[in-house]
């Protein structure tokens, strides 16, 4: 009961309340975060789209929404209080003066106004420029906005230009829902809450680095967003370079957004840029072929329900990264991810230096060194692949790699795994900052993608075909193999 006294009720306003995102995910977690008593009494839920008002449409949606998604029996004392919270506006987004229906419906003194914005970008001006207008803003007003913050630096400028008119730095909640994930979460506590990887965390103990994402959907109907995109604007330039950067950063000074602010900008400026000189030997680009998921056909991506037969866009792009400072010096990361992979599978392997001499040379002519698994998702865990004695009265000490497997599923039993919108709605609602992202952040990760887009340009690279259900191009293989390393593949 100690969040009723502490948090001030909001009235969220989710633009495009009718559409994918809302009708799919942001209704099921706002209900979710009311189950958990996480939502203040007062707290409202306003829906805005640009269809007729025939009865309250939230109000249907977020049935529709419950009925399609909601795993469990719904609770029906919650979704009475839910219901009550919701209402719904019909506004036409691009006419200014229709936001002042807003005035009317928010409450300033009582209630921060939260403005969702669910909607695509070239709407972003729009709706700053009507809530501007609309005389509901108050300086504790905050919007949120998620990717595609652009399609390269300039427009990702114009659009943080637009939204900078009217909402102040600590206003803007920029997401990546990669971020509100637990086990990205995790890799700050992993790191930074024991000694062991404090310490052990740089290029004396560490050889490489490998950041998987690797997806086993397809393009999912999003052809239109997806095909002007690719693999590279969609995933690396922010849910993988975000891990990237929880990965690389120096040990904030504490957890407040300035802090984890700074230091992941940090490593994303030291980031060696990728260049026509050097873009062949870092990069492979993929696009998958017909193949077999799970045992069932595929088709190509250019043989997908309208599709532009003669696309030129990647579903698959690895890179080998440098980063130019004293912990990182000469130790790579490799990033990869891609659709129509094998397997779901998130994955970040430290794979950390053999040691220099060896006194078990009859179990092993070279030890292995040891490795640390941290799995995102979906079989959430840590695992460490140590060497052990084998038990025994032998002459000789014999040993063995095992593993120190930690499954977050077994050790964290009967707890409910938050959706990453659940926690990232209820962080803009109580004003925080941490995970979301900054401006800055966002556009050195756009300055680190466009020299790389740019390099494929000027080399006129074209993406390798690969068939579905595999792990990308053969270049990808070879592009650790030239390292004399390989991809860790065993999922
Ligand atoms: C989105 C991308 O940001 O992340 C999608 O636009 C991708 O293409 C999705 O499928 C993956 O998210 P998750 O949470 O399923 O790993």
């Amino acid at each position: 009961m100690k969040n009723k006294k502490t948090f001030k009720p909001c009235d969220l306003v989710i633009f495009g309340a009718l559409g994918d995102l809302a009708t799919r995910k942001l209704l099921l977690c706002l209900y979710q975060l009311d189950k958990a008593n996480l939502l203040e009494p007062d707290t409202k839920i306003i829906g805005v789209d640009r269809f007729a008002d025939e009865g309250n449409l939230l109000l249907k949606a977020a049935n529709t929404c419950l009925e399609k998604f909601l795993k469990e029996e719904r609770d029906l004392l919650v979704w009475e209080r839910f219901s009550a919270r919701m209402s719904y506006l019909q506004m036409d987004l691009t006419q200014p003066d229709e936001y002042k229906q807003l005035a009317k419906v928010v409450d300033k003194e009582k209630r921060r106004m939260i403005n969702y914005f669910s909607v695509p970008p070239f709407l972003f001006k729009a709706i700053c420029q009507g809530l501007k207008l609309s005389g509901a803003l108050t300086p504790e007003s905050r919007m949120v906005m998620e990717k595609p913050i652009g399609y390269d630096l300039e427009s990702s400028k114009e659009i943080n230009d637009a939204v900078a008119d009217v909402f102040t730095g600590d206003q803007v909640c920029r997401i990546d829902h990669y971020l509100g994930k637990e086990t990205v979460l995790n890799l700050l506590a992993l790191r930074f809450a024991n000694s062991l990887f404090i310490t052990n965390w740089d290029h004396n103990t560490i050889d490489h680095i490998q950041i998987t994402v690797a997806e086993e959907i397809g393009i999912e109907g999003r052809w239109g967003y997806f095909d002007q995109s690719g693999q590279t604007r969609d995933m690396m330039q922010n849910h993988l370079l975000q891990i990237l950067t929880f990965i690389a950063m120096e040990p904030p000074v504490s957890l407040d957004a300035d802090n984890i602010h700074y230091e992941k900008i940090k490593v994303l400026k030291d980031l060696r840029p990728i260049t026509v000189e050097n873009v062949a030997d870092k990069t492979v680009r993929g696009q998958y072929a017909a193949g077999q998921i799970k045992g069932a056909a595929v088709p190509g991506y250019t043989e997908e329900e309208g599709a532009n037969t003669e696309s030129g866009a990647e579903t698959f792009v690895a890179v080998r990264v440098d980063i130019d400072n004293w912990r990182w010096a000469g130790v790579p990361f490799y990033l990869r991810t891609g659709k129509r992979l094998p397997a779901k599978h998130s994955e970040i392997i430290i794979q950390f230096k053999a040691l220099p001499h060896n006194i078990f040379k009859d179990s092993f002519e070279q030890l292995p060194a040891n490795k640390l698994s941290i799995r995102l998702q979906p079989d959430e865990g840590v695992d460490v692949e140590i060497l052990n004695k084998i038990p025994g009265i032998d002459e000789r000490i014999k040993v063995q790699e095992n593993k120190l497997d930690l499954s977050f599923s077994e050790a964290f039993k009967g707890s409910h795994i938050v959706d990453a919108y659940e926690r990232l709605l209820l962080e803009a609602m109580r004003g925080h900052s941490t995970l979301f992202i900054s401006r800055e952040e966002i556009e050195q990760a756009w300055t680190w993608i466009d020299s790389m887009q740019n390099a494929w340009q000027q080399t006129q690279d074209t993406p390798q075909p690969y068939p579905a259900g595999t792990w990308g191009p053969d270049a990808a293989t070879t592009l650790l193999a030239r390292d004399g390393r390989e991809w860790e593949n065993d999922i």
